[in-house]
């Protein structure tokens, strides 16, 4: 019989509330014969104060057991900047090698938008997971001084650029539309924008289905809010990866709705799945968060593990709750959340 193990990390602030809905959706959409099993790890702010850990080889190897992890938020303003960061979040995608960070964008009806005339947005963007600036190479020297330097090394190899292009061609050519945008910076940063350059180009000879273009990461902010239509799937470096998923959040219905995977495709190493806000410390504990970024990212969950149908009807589930939401009036994160799961299960 099939089984789901799963690690349960709510983390920090509303991280508790919504994860606590995203449960509830993934219970209610299994069918009878999935066993559900979940462990919940303290993770994040309160341990790191009471510990001054943040992520042991203990527990990494504890949640290595999991088939996969669902992440609330981590992060207090009682923590320092980067702690939690670099000992938490980034220590995991890079100890889980998911070097596919996976984040759609579609602006679903009923679904605000700053931009004019309500396009049609519907891309996922790519984002490179384990190099780029974020491998912590670099330093200072005269440090504290006038003369301080400071370098952030980005690093770029043949064998990761290659595997995360390659996935995103294979995610090109499964959706309808078949187009793939590199976005990179290859006219000033030349060493890795023709690394990624030519391996894009030379991946592309096997997706002859695929269309492709390049689009310089200036002018693919332009275009996020000038013609958005015109992304299907996009693939990008870490850090550009970082900046074009907010951007990209904030054009197709804000944070409420935007869900994320650190994806490690191979499946050797669990993936986890989180909604793209942090933990919002200014709403926590008063039933304000919107669950649906963590219910969408159940959804890419369970597309991970094999699970179509069930991640289908989740993000049937939340379009239609979309759909009727200016009509309901303001609900609690517990209201949405028993809704959302009272439609997957109807
Ligand atoms: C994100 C976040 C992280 C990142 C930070 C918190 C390390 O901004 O998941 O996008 O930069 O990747
Ligand atoms: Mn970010």
């Amino acid at each position: 019989s099939r089984s789901i193990n799963l690690a349960v990390i709510p983390g920090d602030g509303i991280g508790q509330e919504v994860v606590a809905e995203g449960l509830k959706v993934l219970s209610a959409v299994l069918p009878q014969d999935v066993k559900l099993e979940t462990k919940e790890y303290d993770f994040g702010a309160k341990r790191y104060h009471a510990t001054g850990e943040t992520l042991t080889d203990a527990d990494l190897a504890a949640l290595k057991q999991h088939d996969a992890i669902l992440l609330g938020a981590i992060g207090d303003p009682s923590v320092p900047s980067g702690v939690l960061e670099r000992g938490f979040l980034l220590k995991l995608r890079f100890a889980f090698d998911h070097h596919v960070n996976l984040r759609p964008s579609k602006l679903l009806p009923g679904v605000a938008t700053p931009l004019a005339g309500q396009p049609e947005i519907d891309f996922v963007v790519v984002r490179e997971g384990t190099e780029g600036p974020y491998t912590g190479n670099g330093g200072t020297i005269r440090t504290g001084t006038e003369h301080e330097v400071a370098t952030e090394v980005s690093v770029n190899t043949a064998y990761g650029v290659e595997r995360v292009v390659r996935d995103a061609f294979a995610r090109a050519q499964a959706r309808p539309r078949k187009k793939l945008t590199l976005v990179h910076k290859n006219n000033v940063l030349t060493f890795a924008g023709h690394l990624w350059t030519n391996i894009f180009n030379q991946v592309a000879k096997e997706f002859p289905e695929v269309t492709t273009d390049y689009i310089h990461v200036d002018a693919a902010t332009i275009y996020l809010v000038t013609d958005p239509a015109r992304f299907d799937v996009i693939v990008t470096d870490n850090l550009f990866g970082d900046i074009i998923t907010d951007l990209a959040a904030a054009v197709s219905g804000g944070i409420g709705v935007a869900a994320s995977g650190n994806i490690n495709p191979g499946r050797a190493f669990p993936s986890m799945f989180e909604p793209v806000h942090g933990s919002a410390p200014d709403i926590a504990g008063q039933g304000k968060a919107d669950p649906t970024a963590t219910v969408l990212s159940v959804a890419l969950l369970l597309r991970h593990l094999g699970y179509d149908g069930e991640a289908e009807r989740i993000d049937t589930a939340v379009a239609a709750d979309l759909t009727e939401r200016a009509s309901l009036g303001t609900r609690s994160t517990s209201q949405i959340g028993d809704a959302l799961a009272s439609r997957v299960a109807g």
